[in-house]
């Protein structure tokens, strides 16, 4: 069998992702925003959804339900926290549920924060993560429905995942999440060389996404809640105290970020 993850860029910086797998002609679309932009997609390679992925409710991620199932009548699943929000949806799933796609199994996570019952969902042999708006390209969703801890939790859960998985996150944030980074983590010799990488990679047109996560864990601020080099360069711009909790950083970069003058990152 081979499979393929395609990017369908939606709107101004989102992406939705389809699943091929191309002995079959099928696909799983994961977050489509916006409905006409995944049919003509899907039409233009000539592929079939059998199967739309929600990872949370925020319409620029199931904006899409409707007019594909319209089409096709493929059945959604997505996080069963956030059923009632979800239009369409077949299946609610949270942590520890299993995805199947052809021969492709998917575990669900719960990964609150960003929403309460945002789910992201880990496919070993694809070694990819659609993670939504939990992580991003150097930085992370902001906190609209959840709590600091609940996030940081969530993102530890996401660093145990094996260093070689390709995150496919929901947004092209990559460039402008750098400036932050190298804001707060300014003698990051891997930060500067992936910062490099990102403008070089947005000159050419191509996306930051996905990320690896080995790259992200020595490269993402928010990850890096708990380094300690990190954490002594932190404690040194009294952003926090060096015997503070890993949690609690996190939620203190997060806020810093809130105003860093990037609303909507
Ligand atoms: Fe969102």
């Amino acid at each position: 069998m081979s499979f393929t993850i395609e990017l369908v860029p939606e709107f101004k910086d989102n992406y939705a992702f389809l699943i091929v797998d191309h002995d079959l002609g099928l696909t799983t679309v994961v977050d489509p925003g916006d409905g006409e932009v995944v049919l003509r997609e899907l039409k233009r390679r000539e592929l079939y959804p059998a199967l739309i992925l929600n990872t949370h409710h925020h319409p620029d991620h199931i904006g899409g339900n409707d007019r594909l199932q319209q089409e096709y009548g493929a059945p959604v699943i997505g996080p069963a926290r956030e059923k009632g929000y979800i239009t369409g949806i077949s299946r609610g799933v949270s942590s520890g549920d299993i995805v199947t796609f052809s021969t492709l199994r998917g575990e669900v996570m719960e990964t609150p924060g960003h929403t309460d019952g945002h789910v992201s969902y880990y496919f070993p042999q694809l070694q990819a993560l659609f993670c939504g708006d939990t992580i991003f390209t150097l930085g992370c969703g902001r906190l609209i429905e959840g709590n600091s801890k609940q996030m940081w939790e969530s993102l530890q859960l996401i660093a145990a995942l094996p260093d070689e998985t390709m995150l496919y996150c929901g947004h092209e944030y990559g460039e402008l999440n750098a400036t932050f980074a190298l804001a707060v983590d300014k003698d990051n010799f891997d930060l500067k060389k992936r910062t490099e990488e990102i403008a070089m990679l947005r000159k050419l047109g191509k996306p930051s996404v996905p990320t690896q996560l080995g790259v992200e864990k020595r490269c993402n601020p928010f990850l890096r809640a708990g380094a300690p080099e990190f954490r002594e360069a932190l404690a040194k711009a009294r952003v926090a105290p060096l015997d503070a909790d890993p949690a609690a950083v996190f939620g203190k970069l997060r806020t810093a970020k809130d105003h860093f003058g990037q609303k909507a990152l």
